[in-house]
């Protein structure tokens, strides 16, 4: 492998699909580094990983090792990475609550682990409570680095995940309408997923969410920049008329700290109930990157249009062609 700090997507050889060179994909630390070229990619390889997990098998990955490196809780992301590691025939090394239980808790800074990790691994996923650390992780590291979610930053394979759920459900990318639903402030997957969205045609963006956790400046700047329409609104039952998608998300508890009463005042306001699937047209969808709260009733999962499980699968399909198209060629 070679020196750590180039660029996520280094120049390189791999050829697009009407001969363009593609740049080889290393570390994903940030949605913004992808375009539609490199999204049309990892979503074919997707399909293709869909068909190795239903049909095929696949030892691509043999001999290989994959580090998950986890300070903060998940189920869906560790798991969906390990899983799609081992059915492309590589290993996993893991710890989970690193914070607690790797040499974090005897005060070993990040960049150090990262560097003796990528001594035993091939590949790093990382997800860390502070918003810049893949990007340090990267910086440092001798192998590539994913970032799981990075505190209150990003969640670049989430978002990508979306976008190709969003694909498979609709059956298109360009002049999308979706309203981004509940903690905006400090959801990682929906700041990514406004960077993905804008590299799209015409997509239509409705922000609904509590007062104390709207969404921040930097991402409506960079719509803005972009082009991009958007507009917050305090009627989630309007709104659901209107879009192809709600994506609904959990208000980030772990975000409040002791603001409790800031807490109490973002929960329970937008929850996507029966009467909200009325409004919504016959094909439109439900999407939420998981775990829910009480922010969708459990009377919505048997409705068709409830995405957010077939959603989750996707993860191990996306996962499974970034491991891949990074560890393999593109
Ligand atoms: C999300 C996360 O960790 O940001 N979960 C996930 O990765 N699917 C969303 C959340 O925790 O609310």
């Amino acid at each position: 492998m070679t020196g750590a700090a180039g660029p996520a997507l280094a120049a390189g050889h791999g050829t697009g699909e009407k001969g363009d060179p593609l740049p080889v994909l290393r570390h994903i630390v940030e949605a913004q580094q992808f375009d539609r070229a490199s999204m049309a990619r990892i979503f074919a390889v997707a399909r293709e990983m869909e068909q190795v997990v239903q049909h095929y098998g696949s030892n691509i990955l043999n001999r290989r090792v994959m580090a998950t490196l986890f300070y903060e809780p998940s189920t869906r992301t560790r798991l969906s990475f390990e899983s799609a590691m081992r059915r492309l025939g590589g290993e996993v090394i893991t710890t989970e609550s690193a914070q607690e239980f790797s040499s974090a808790a005897k005060g070993e800074t990040l960049e150090d682990t990262i560097r003796i990790v990528g001594g035993y691994a091939d590949i790093i996923v990382l997800r860390h409570f502070e918003s810049d650390a893949s990007r340090r992780a990267a910086s440092v590291s001798s192998v590539p680095v994913i970032s799981a979610g990075d505190g209150p930053g990003q969640h670049p394979t989430q978002a990508l995940l979306d976008v190709y759920t969003i694909e498979r459900e609709i059956g298109r990318l360009d002049g999308i309408s979706i309203a981004l639903v509940g903690d905006l402030a400090n959801g990682r997957t929906v700041r990514s997923l406004c960077y993905l969205l804008a590299k799209f045609d015409s997509p239509r963006i409705y922000f609904v969410a509590p007062e104390v956790v709207r969404m921040r400046g930097d991402i409506k700047g960079y719509l803005d920049r972009h082009g991009i329409r958007w507009e917050e609104s305090d009627d989630l039952g309007a709104v659901a008329g209107e879009v192809d998608v709600i994506y609904q998300t959990r208000i980030q508890r772990e975000r409040f700290g002791d603001r409790v009463q800031e807490y109490q005042q973002a929960r329970g306001h937008y929850i996507v109930d029966r009467a909200i699937l009325e409004r919504m047209s016959a094909d439109a969808i439900v999407m939420h990157p998981l775990p829910r709260v009480d922010e969708i009733t459990p009377d919505v999962d048997q409705d068709p249009r409830a995405a957010y499980f077939r959603q989750a699968h996707n993860g191990l399909y996306v996962r499974m062609a970034l491991l891949r198209m990074i560890l393999a060629g593109p």
